[in-house]
């Protein structure tokens, strides 16, 4: 947030004070408060220790508060989690599965990309010390798939460069032509449209008459070698071929280069996402109790009373606070019993989330490096697994885990109905129509369905532009002395981003007020 911005925001002339420098201002960047570790004596209980609740625990300390976090998992980072080795998981309503990967690789189950442009998870990044590295997201060497019954390019891999150069170039030729004969009325001199056809011929390498015939970009049928090999552009595929077959089929949108927010560069965390977690959680020690789960979430009128059950023990306990964070997603929220607004639980009960599945497979080799020269990146499908994801750690060694599927929506709702031995089965077998070594190379596999993850029940809030009116602006608002935090709480869902900007929001709007006394 800009100084500009923030001040704006707060409509708080403390808040406005510290960020203009007249009172002395946090070192760390993010939150833009002045700094105070003596106890304030407000005592704030924090509802879940993923993300938002540690980050929100982390500032509110360098504010003077004294924070507790209740968390009903083993481990913090909620939905940051990275399997490794040994890491075991119980599906609701399914079988116990522990990860057979071999030490040193691992598969991020969640959050797994991070944006270039979200400033506050690359300055946590930065601030607590956490190497990251390129995530590769977007590689035209991945390949497409299209399962269809017709097309002379369905049921076999293509490149994703050869999809992008091919179509650029028919679209372009299109327009260049379309110009040409004065069909758009373009509001331009005779000499700009001379321009502009000039970048439709670099932009879809049109030859001279704006006809595309091909590019390099498209890639070689024979590649340049030394002696007398100069090389063969390989011919383009026909515009026909590469409709009829199913490749402009929304699940081959070039998203990778389009939207937002996943424009390279992204970048992940050296040695797994659970990283940034994992130096929160140091830096947090015993204010985290782990495997304490929320039953009740009462209003003391001033102040908040928490019942939760103690699973170490089996004891139930309750915790007693000033104020409470509450960063529970909200398909939990819905099963406590609680004195929170209606408002609230109708949040609770009508923002659906998502979804989604994810599997990784470690293979005896790195086959989608030496056999294909895929380093990182995305392949694409409209069958099940919907994309194959490449690691880039551990690049050029002897092993490795891709992500053998990411899907969404009703697809994931059916592979996460699956057994873990069906899903697996169905992974391989659709994975071995893009990459045929699948079944040489397979060595064993971990998979999930967020949806059926205990303590999150979902991947994220989807919100409609409707719920988003409706629904959200209670989550940006104190309920008594309950405040929200976590990605369902911000305008970033699906993104840890979004729950760093939520649990800053939160922080602020309770600083605020305990600052106004
Ligand atoms: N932010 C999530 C992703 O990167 C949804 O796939």
């Amino acid at each position: 947030m800009t100084r500009r911005e923030f001040i704006e925001k707060s409509g708080n002339s403390y808040l406005a004070m510290a960020a203009l420098g007249f009172l002395p201002e946090a070192p760390a960047k993010p939150f833009h408060l002045p700094r105070n570790e003596k106890p304030n004596g407000k005592k704030i209980v924090i509802l879940g220790a993923g993300l938002a609740g540690m980050s929100a625990a982390y500032e509110l300390g360098k504010l003077g508060y004294d924070c507790t976090l209740l968390e009903a998992r083993d481990r913090t980072g909620g939905r940051i989690w990275t399997v490794r080795k040994g890491t075991s998981e119980t599906e609701i309503g399914g079988e116990k599965q522990v990860c057979q990967f071999d030490e040193g690789y691992y598969l991020n189950a969640g959050a797994a990309r991070i944006p270039h442009h979200h400033h506050l998870t690359v300055q946590y990044c930065r601030e607590l010390k956490v190497p990251v590295e390129i995530f590769g997201n977007l590689n035209e060497a991945g390949y497409y798939f299209s399962e269809s019954t017709r097309g002379a390019l369905a049921n076999k891999r293509v490149r994703a460069r050869e999809v992008h150069a091919d179509m650029r170039g028919y679209l372009t030729e299109l327009v260049a032509k379309a110009v040409d004969q004065k069909a758009l009325d373009l509001p331009m001199s005779a000499e700009d449209v001379e321009r502009y056809v000039a970048w439709l011929r670099e932009e879809g390498d049109l030859d001279l008459n704006k006809k595309y015939k091909g590019s390099e970009r498209h890639g070689y049928a024979t590649p340049a070698a030394a002696g007398l090999q100069a090389g063969k552009i390989a011919e383009p595929y026909a515009l026909k071929d590469i409709v009829e077959s199913g490749l402009t089929h929304p699940a081959f949108a070039n998203v990778g280069e389009y939207t937002f927010n996943q424009q390279p560069i992204l970048l992940q965390p050296v040695g797994g996402m659970d990283m940034i977690p994992r130096a929160f959680t140091k830096l947090l020690g015993d204010k985290i109790r782990l495997s304490c789960e929320i039953l009740e979430i009462r209003k003391t009128q001033p102040g908040v009373r928490i019942v939760y059950l103690d699973k170490k023990t089996g004891q139930k306990q309750e915790m007693k606070g000033d104020y409470c964070i509450c960063t529970l997603p909200l398909p939990m929220l819905k099963g406590i019993a609680s004195d929170l607004s209606g408002e609230v639980q109708r949040a609770a009960d009508f923002v659906p989330y998502m979804e989604t599945c994810k599997i990784g497979i470690q293979f005896k080799r790195r086959f989608w490096e030496e056999d294909d020269g895929i380093f990182g990146g995305i392949s694409k499908t409209n069958m099940d697994i919907t994309q194959i994801f490449y690691p880039v750690h551990g690049m050029l060694g002897p092993k490795g885990v891709l992500k053998g599927m990411y899907n969404f929506h009703g697809t994931a709702k059916k592979v996460g109905a699956l057994s873990l031995a069906e899903r697996q089965k169905l992974a391989l077998e659709q994975g071995a129509r893009i990459h045929p070594q699948y079944a040489q190379e397979f060595e064993n596999a971990f998979s999930l369905a967020w949806h059926k993850i205990p303590y999150s029940k979902g991947g994220w809030g989807v919100y409609s532009d409707s719920a988003r009116q409706r629904l959200y602006p209670v989550m940006t608002r104190n309920d008594d002395e309950i405040y929200f935090a976590g990605e369902h709480a911000s305008n970033l869902p699906a993104w840890m981003a979004g729950a760093f900007e939520s649990a800053r929001y939160a922080v602020d709007m309770l600083h605020k007020r305990v600052s106004a006394g």
